[in-house]
């Protein structure tokens, strides 16, 4: 073994290696940790800034060519973790928010209307991100249709309430690696609506800081339709990574999509991009057509007039609506299908975008 290979040769080797979202050094960014050698063995820690991270595997293989190449080297190991680095606030934020300490990440799923999927989306998205290795938690702020319990499978869950020396503490349910706490746990569902609106500003800060959410890299928050206040209570209290506009192809949707984005933007929260949701229709007894039930290629022109991602098209696939009344959502229940697909790319794109604000405060 030519005596050249040591530590600084191995990190000197991986040094051109970029991450290539942040376009930076693996090496100047402290990913590679614990190089280690034994004879022509060598081994090293890639440390992700996101279990989520979309392109773990090329990152991988461009450690291991550069490391490879080195005269001696026999075989390189690389095991990969993930340290999602901390949100820190946006710049020109409003003041007065109070983050959640152990919370890393706050991400708004929103819409201008209800019934385009922001839901399934929000389930999908915090199931995927906790398949992937991420600790995640889900809070579902929508007082009109408080439906993720159901469709995370803890439809008949409570929220276990504690009182500790700082007061009332609540216990969220957890099922398929996402913690939950909804207004379905904590309202009556036969009241009337706008007895529930003024509950609503207490009940969302309650779901922020008084209950044991722990170690979060993600905490999802499936919002209520349109522009209201609960939207406005959650812009206020806390620092958001990011929001996530959810829509559907159609013209009308789409509107009321804009209108939503432009209320986050006001609100200083930064757009992780468009999801659009039930974008065509494949029959499952025929497989080889499509139908574009709501129109066509409305998110990617609204995303491009934007100036916004596409974050994806998820399809109108009647297991994803069966998922949801099951309680095993479509990204448990049927990984390989094409929806499930889109809302794990979706998941990843979003968990990729959140790290590189994060570390550069630039999409
Ligand atoms: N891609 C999809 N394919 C099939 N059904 C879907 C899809 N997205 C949502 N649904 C179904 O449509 C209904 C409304 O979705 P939901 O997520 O509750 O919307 P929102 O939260 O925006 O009101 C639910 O029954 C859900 O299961
Ligand atoms: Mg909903």
């Amino acid at each position: 073994m030519p005596a050249t290979l040591d530590k600084a040769t191995i990190l000197d080797a991986l040094r051109p290696v970029q991450d290539p979202e942040l376009q930076k050094s693996l090496v100047e960014l402290n990913m590679i940790r614990n190089v280690e050698m034994d004879g022509g063995q060598v081994s090293f820690t890639l440390v992700l800034t996101t279990p989520a991270c979309p392109l773990r595997e090329l990152i991988v293989d461009d450690c291991k060519a550069a490391v490879g190449k080195l005269p001696g080297v026999n075989t390189v190991t690389v095991e990969v973790t993930a340290e999602t680095p901390q949100f820190k606030g946006n710049s020109g934020g409003l003041p007065d928010q109070e983050g959640i300490p152990g919370i890393k990440h706050i991400i708004a799923i929103t819409s201008g209307k209800g019934g385009v999927g922001k839901s399934t989306v929000a389930v999908n998205l915090a199931v995927a991100l906790a398949q992937m290795g991420a600790k995640v938690g889900l809070l579902d702020a929508d007082i009109y249709g408080p439906n993720t319990p159901n469709m995370m499978g803890l439809g008949s869950a409570n929220v276990a309430v504690e009182q500790g020396p700082q007061g009332e503490r609540l216990e969220p349910p957890f099922n398929h690696g996402v913690k939950l706490v909804s207004m379905a746990f904590l309202i009556d569902p036969d009241q009337p609506v706008m007895w529930r609106g003024p509950m609503l500003n207490g009940i969302i800060r309650k779901f922020l800081y008084q209950v044991n959410w722990g170690e979060l890299d993600y905490l999802v928050v499936d919002m209520p339709p349109g522009t209201g206040d609960a939207q406005l209570t959650l812009a206020q209290a806390v620092p958001m990574s990011g929001a996530v506009v959810v829509t559907t192809p159609q013209t009308v949707a789409l509107q009321d999509a804009r209108r939503g984005l432009r209320m986050f933007q006001q609100l200083k929260v930064p757009i992780l991009g468009i999801a659009e949701n039930m974008s065509y229709f494949v029959p499952p007894d025929r497989p080889e057509v499509s139908y574009d039930i709501f129109g066509s290629k409305g998110g990617e022109t609204t995303a491009q007039e934007l100036g916004l991602p596409l974050l994806g098209c998820v399809p109108l696939e009647i297991p994803v609506r069966e998922g949801g009344d099951n309680g095993l959502p479509i990204v448990l229940a049927d990984p390989d299908s094409a929806s499930a697909k889109a809302l794990v790319s979706i998941a990843q794109q979003v968990a990729a975008r959140i790290s590189v604000l994060a570390l550069t405060g630039d999409t």
